[in-house]
């Protein structure tokens, strides 16, 4: 199906690095021409990329500070002279009981995964405003809708995230911007890699589908949500991309005793 997304220009945060390097694949198929931001001067991503075809770009930034955030929608702006579309995708996450929270840990994540996102859409948006026209894309997350021990600060920043998502979506859709969010489960990247063998038993076990995702299947939907042709009217929505995640089943019965359940339901 023809997306209609070839020609647009599209800045992704964290493009270089995995659901980030999905979105920008699945884009660059698409013919978007793209410019992925990260810290890192000579992304590895790059280089695979234009080894697709794909016209990329890079803008080395840290997003810690609003002026490093707004300079980067700047230089975006100028360098493919004009933007059609956002995507907010960098993030981190930091550890800390919370009876250990720290200052520096929490602002950080504060700073990257909420307040660069505010700042980036601020500067975006008056951008899009001129134009009338243009879609943004909120990188959320499941950890949003339960809590979870020693990680208070990545949870409430993701909670923000979709607060904000909606907020903006509200105040931008009289100028025909669009404003969504997809909501990653658990996916194998560097983010997830620190996790124990045990945890991500205990993980898979959380997830109806029983696999983590894999990045380019928030691609997919990205370009779906980002596509005038495809989602023209879908604004404010929040995609779960979380092979069922979200659900949160209660774990009474084990995967055989289900199948054994529906086997014997098919045998009648
Ligand atoms: N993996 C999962 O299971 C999962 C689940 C739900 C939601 N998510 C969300 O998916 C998004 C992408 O995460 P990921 O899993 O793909 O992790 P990842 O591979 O670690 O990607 C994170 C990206 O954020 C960028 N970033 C971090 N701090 C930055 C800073 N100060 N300045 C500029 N860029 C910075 C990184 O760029 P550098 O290379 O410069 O560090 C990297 O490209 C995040 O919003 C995350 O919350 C992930």
């Amino acid at each position: 199906m023809d997306t209609r997304l070839q020609g647009q220009r599209c800045l992704i945060t964290g493009g270089n690095s995995g659901i980030g390097l999905g979105i920008a694949k699945a884009l660059a198929q698409e013919g978007v021409r793209l410019i992925i931001a990260s810290r890192d001067d000579y992304p590895q991503a790059l280089v695979e990329l234009r080894a697709m075809g794909a016209e990329v770009e890079l803008i080395q930034v840290d997003l810690r500070t609003e002026a490093a955030v707004a300079e980067m929608v700047q230089r975006a702006i100028r360098r493919w002279d004009g933007l059609d579309l956002y995507v907010n995708n960098a993030a981190i996450a930091r550890h800390e009981p919370v009876t250990r929270v720290t200052a520096q840990a929490f602002h950080e994540v504060m700073d990257i995964n909420l307040g660069a996102c505010v700042w980036a859409c601020r500067e975006v948006c008056r951008h899009m405003l001129h134009r009338r026209a243009g879609n943004i894309l909120i990188i959320g997350s499941t950890v949003r809708i339960c809590p979870a021990y020693g990680e208070a600060a990545y949870r409430i920043s993701k909670m923000g995230l979709k607060m904000y998502m909606e907020t903006l979506a509200v105040e931008m859709a009289p100028f025909g911007i669009r404003v969504n969010m997809i909501t990653p489960g658990y996916f194998s990247t560097r983010l997830t890699a620190g996790m124990s063998a045990r945890h991500q038993a205990l993980q898979l076990r959380e997830i109806p589908l029983r696999r983590p995702g894999v990045p380019g299947e928030c691609g997919y939907a990205a370009a779906f949500l980002l596509s005038d042709r495809l989602s023209s009217y879908v604004t404010g929505a929040d995609l779960l991309v979380d092979g069922g995640l979200a659900l949160r089943p209660l774990k009474l019965i084990e995967d055989q005793e289900i199948l054994a359940l529906n086997q014997s339901g098919l045998e009648k």
